[in-house]
Order: C-alpha cells, then sequence, then structure tokens
C-alpha cells in the first residue's frame, strides 16, 4: 500500500494526476466512480483540467460503486444524481459513458447481474476512486460482507443511516435501508485502487484499513490484498496510525520504480 499522508487540499491534485497520466496513456480507459465528499476534491481537480483542456473524458467510461434502493430516478439522494451533479455534468463524458447499478429495478438481483456483465464487458475498471465509512465499509460492503462478495443488495448499518442522513436532510428515518453494491470482490478487480479519506472520524476506520488485520469486520483491509493501492488522508484521518512517520518517510524518500 502506498500511504499518502497530505493537506487536505492537496489530495485532490495528486489524484488527478494520477487520472490525467493514465487518460493521457489510454483515452478510453475506466473510472469507478465512488460518492460521498471524500471524492468531491478530486472531482473538481478534474473538472478544471478537463475546463482548462489539459484533459478529456469524453472517450471514458465510469462504474459508480452503488445506488440506494426504491430511490426512483431523479430523487435529489440517488447517487446517480449526485454523480451526475458533483462530476459527470461538469466533465465531457459521452451521453450514457457512465453506468450505476439501478438500486429502482423490479428484479434487483437481475440489476446487479447485469451490472456485473456491464463492467466485464467494459474491460473491467482501470482506476477505482473509493472512500470509507467510518464503519470500514467501502461502496457499501458493511461489516460482515464476504471479502470475495460480488454486486448484491445489502442492508445499510445504523451507523451508515446515521452519517448519510445528512444528505436527507438530517431525517435518518428518509435513508433507505437496503443499497445495491459493487461486492468486494468486484472492486478488488479494478486494476488500480485510489482511497481517500480526511477527518478525524476517519481515523480508526483509516488505521485498521492499513495496518489492521484482514477482516470481515473491516470490510476495506480486503484492500491489503490488492496489489496496487494509494491510501491518501490528511493528518486527522492519519492519526491513529502507529506507523505515520514510516509513511511521512517513505514520501520524503520515495524509491521511484518504472
Ligand atoms: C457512503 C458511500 C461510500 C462512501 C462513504 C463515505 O456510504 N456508499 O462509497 O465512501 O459513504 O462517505 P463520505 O466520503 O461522505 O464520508
Amino acid at each position: 500500500m502506498d500511504v499518502v499522508i497530505a493537506p487536505e487540499d492537496e489530495l485532490g491534485e495528486i489524484v488527478a494526476d494520477e487520472i490525467a497520466t493514465l487518460f493521457a496513456a489510454r483515452p478510453d480507459a475506466v473510472l469507478g466512480l465512488a460518492t460521498g465528499s471524500s471524492p468531491l476534491r478530486i472531482y473538481d481537480a478534474v473538472a478544471a483540467r478537463v475546463a482548462q483542456g489539459r484533459l478529456s473524458l469524453a472517450r471514458a467510461r465510469g462504474f459508480m460503486l452503488d445506488e440506494y434502493v426504491g430511490l426512483a430516478p431523479g430523487h435529489p439522494c440517488r447517487y446517480s444524481t449526485v454523480i451526475d451533479q458533483d462530476f459527470v455534468s461538469r466533465v465531457d463524458f459521452a451521453p450514457g459513458a457512465v453506468l450505476g447499478p439501478d438500486g429502482d429495478a423490479d428484479d434487483l438481483d437481475a440489476a446487479c447481474a447485469d451490472y456485473e456483465e456491464a463492467i466485464r464487458a467494459a474491460g473491467g475498471v482501470d482506476l477505482q476512486i473509493l472512500g470509507i465509512g467510518t464503519d470500514g465499509h467501502i461502496a457499501f460492503n458493511e461489516p460482515g460482507s464476504s471479502l470475495a462478495s460480488r454486486t448484491r443488495v445489502k442492508t445499510l448499518t445504523a451507523q451508515t443511516r446515521e452519517d448519510n442522513a445528512r444528505f436527507f436532510d438530517g431525517d435518518v428515518d428518509t435513508v433507505p435501508r437496503h443499497c445495491l453494491t459493487q461486492g468486494l470482490g468486484t472492486i478488488m478487480e479494478a486494476r488500480r485502487i485510489v482511497l481517500v479519506a480526511t477527518g478525524d472520524a476517519k481515523a480508526e476506520a483509516v488505521a485498521q484499513l492499513v495496518e489492521g488485520a484482514v477482516s470481515a469486520r473491516w470490510p476495506a483491509t480486503v484492500l491489503q490484498h490488492h496489489r496496487r493501492v494509494m491510501v491518501l488522508v490528511d493528518e486527522a484521518a492519519a492519526s491513529s496510525l502507529e506507523l505515520a512517520d514510516y509513511y511521512r518517510d517513505t514520501r520524503t524518500h520515495r524509491h521511484l520504480v518504472s
């Protein structure tokens, strides 16, 4: 794992550099897109580069991680609406280039299977952007998720519904109880993964992710088995890392490999 501890306002640019490098080599690359507040700084940085003509996503494809069950298309909290506002409408994706699992489908299991097939048909995800929940979930893979799981229906924890109530006018009762989410096994197939976390509420989850034992109790720990993961955190999110000084040192004395 490449652990980068940097000021919050630098995290977006660091990931935008990675994305720019990817698209310079492969203009039709496939991005994995996360919702939530953590990736916003990345989307801002990428949107700025697209506006300046320094980067184009015109040939890119995008796959979202997850979606609430039961929110109709256009619902302001539906993740497809959120990602459109936060990112897709601000860059130059071709129409229909970004897909998400359909949490409003009549047959949710079929929607999950179709989504897995769509990712496969696109050749898989080149670079997956992730946030992390305070309980260590990635996408909506709550504690107890199989480390080999695929896209499926999950029940959200009370903690996640409380954390996300801020997007539902603070009313936890209106946060759906169920979601569709890419599985941990699905996410692990991305060729490259970049996870961003800020703030002290994420410190324990980040410490488990980087230094804890791999366990379904902290689902993000599965990423320890991935060969190309970058974990970007600010000082607050890094505050429970035992080896923080070592991670800082590795960045200062970087051994560049091709
Ligand atoms: C939600 C999303 C996750 C996200 C997490 C953290 O539960 N399903 O993909 O990583 O929230 O969100 P935030 O970045 O807003 O803290």
